[in-house]
């Protein structure tokens, strides 16, 4: 490639990045209702509500901390697409929401897994949020708390409109 076609193919590179910043998904925090919270319908321990709030909080709750860089597109969209679906999946804030409340045994119990198996939180986010690496002497704690709730028969989640 020469010259002058490297610096064109660099210019609409930067002009779609420009364009593309004008597609802002919404970050939304939607009001936390106490009452309406995990910990209101389900024994928590103390030590796990922090942990779940720490590693756990700005996909699966309503408050979540926007980093700067969730608002640059196209980690935007990325960015607001998990938060969204993670809170459709669980939200610790919004507990009363959920989908599939026959179900609430299973998806506590997931939350051992998950952590065992390093699928939550979500590679790209442990890398971005050291605070949400959890230690074995945290995940001890948390995972007594989610096995008391039996074992994990989660099917598939199925999106309800
Ligand atoms: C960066 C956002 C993000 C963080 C942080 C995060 N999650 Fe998730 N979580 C998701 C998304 C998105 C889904 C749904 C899609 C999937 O399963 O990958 C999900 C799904 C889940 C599910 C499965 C729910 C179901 O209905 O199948 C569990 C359990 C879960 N997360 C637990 C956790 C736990 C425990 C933590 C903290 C230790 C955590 N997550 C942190 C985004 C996140």
């Amino acid at each position: 490639m020469n010259m002058a076609r490297a610096r064109k193919v660099v210019f609409a590179l930067v002009g779609l990045l420009v364009v593309a910043q004008f597609i802002q998904p919404k970050r939304t925090n939607p009001p936390v209702i106490p009452s309406r919270s995990l910990a209101a319908n389900i024994r928590v321990p103390v030590p796990v509500q922090g942990i779940l709030r720490r590693a756990c909080g700005d996909c699966h709750s309503n408050q979540t901390v926007w980093p700067w860089y969730s608002h640059i597109a196209p980690l935007s969209w990325v960015i607001v697409d998990d938060v969204n679906e993670g809170r459709r999946h669980m939200n610790f804030d919004d507990w009363e929401n959920r989908q599939r409340p026959k179900l609430d045994n299973a998806l506590l119990a997931d939350i051992c897994k998950e952590v065992k198996d390093k699928g939550m939180p979500p590679f790209s986010y442990r890398l971005m949020h050291k605070p949400s690496r959890l230690t074995p002497k945290e995940i001890g704690p948390l995972c007594a708390w989610s096995q008391s709730f039996g074992t994990v028969t989660l099917p598939r989640f199925e999106m309800t409109p």
